[in-house]
């Protein structure tokens, strides 16, 4: 199949490119390299079944161009930070919602049948029913959540509209290889300021599911590959759930620091949109026989050591 990954430089998108070619699969990344790294997918840049395009998801001509022959699009660029739509009001409108409409409305221009996003646990806000169910409303506390929200509900109509297949993923947090952004960067980067004092968000007891990307990936082919349903919504989650201080003690053991004060700044959350109790229910996803293989704890500590040794510069 030719396949289209946009966002295909990013941290998830070079995970699902890799698994699409090692399948046998033509892929085309378009890319405008925001915050993807061309290392991520650099592996990949003399096998004749991909191609990298360097561009924005705004330029829809040459979206268009790209377009032609394209079966499937894994639709993974985004902007994924959730924290910063407090801030900004139209960054998750813009790079969110209008972009994943130019996609759609080029697809549907293209007759291309299949389209999977990536949407987030977001979506659900702080939900009041753990683990939270796929059926559970839209919430969000943030614009982040808010646009995933409403992007699925775009996905839904132009594929009902025009007969598209859709795969919409819900994900925890991800971690693992190619991480570039999140608590263990964030904390990473402090510890290599200051390897003595941690100033940290909130007091601690927020408590959080997350997957590693590898996991991840193999949730979303379980899905794809064993769905015959047009339209489909899948959680991506982990049955174990941790406080944020655990998590940054795993951080700081796997970084190698020792005797750190850890500084809490604030009670409970303390940034607008953050949600306090992230745990997905995963029962359709296991139903297909898929379970993950790392703990919480494995997948924290790989991906601090995975930073350490290979996203870190002397600038950070
Ligand atoms: N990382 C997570 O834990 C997580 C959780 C839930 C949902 N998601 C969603 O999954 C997707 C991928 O997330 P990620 O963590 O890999 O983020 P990422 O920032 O590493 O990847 C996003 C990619 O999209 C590209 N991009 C952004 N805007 C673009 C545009 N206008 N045109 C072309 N390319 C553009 C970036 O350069 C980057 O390569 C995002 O949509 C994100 O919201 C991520």
């Amino acid at each position: 199949m030719k396949c289209m990954v946009t966002g295909g430089a990013g941290f998830i998108g070079s995970h699902i490119v890799d698994r699409l070619i090692a399948d046998g699969n033509k892929v085309v990344v378009y890319d405008n390299f925001s915050t993807g790294r061309e290392f991520f997918i650099k592996h990949h840049l003399n096998d004749k079944n991909f191609r990298l395009v360097n561009a924005d998801l705004k330029e829809v001509e040459v979206l268009n161009k790209e377009m032609k022959g394209v079966e499937f699009v894994y639709h993974l660029a985004g902007h994924a930070d959730v924290r910063s739509g407090f801030r900004d009001h139209f960054i998750d409108h813009e790079q969110n919602l209008e972009m994943t409409q130019n996609v759609l409305e080029v697809m549907y221009k293209n007759d291309v049948k299949n389209i999977m996003f990536a949407s987030s646990s977001s979506v659900y806000g702080d939900a009041n029913i753990h683990p939270t169910p796929e059926d559970y409303p839209f919430e969000p506390t943030s614009l982040y959540g808010a646009t995933k929200a409403a992007c699925e509900s775009y996905i839904r109509t132009y594929a009902s509209y025009y007969d598209m297949r859709s795969f919409i993923f819900r994900f925890v947090s991800f971690t693992g290889a190619r991480y570039t952004h999140g608590i263990v960067m964030d904390v990473l980067k402090k510890l290599k300021n200051n390897s003595k004092e941690l100033e940290l968000f909130s007091d601690g007891t927020p408590r959080k599911s997350s997957l590693d990307v590898k996991d991840g990936v193999e949730a979303i082919f379980k899905v794809i590959n064993k769905s015959n349903d047009q339209f489909n919504v899948f959680n991506i989650g982990h049955d174990e759930i941790t406080t944020i201080d655990h998590v940054v003690d795993w951080i700081i053991e796997a970084g190698g620091y020792k005797n750190v004060q850890k500084n809490w700044l604030g009670k409970k959350s303390n940034w607008k949109g953050d949600n306090e109790f992230v745990l997905l229910q995963n029962t359709k996803l296991k139903a297909l026989g898929w379970k993950p293989t790392l703990t919480i704890e494995e997948g924290i500590k790989s991906t601090a050591k995975y930073i350490m040794e290979n996203i870190l510069t002397a600038n950070d």
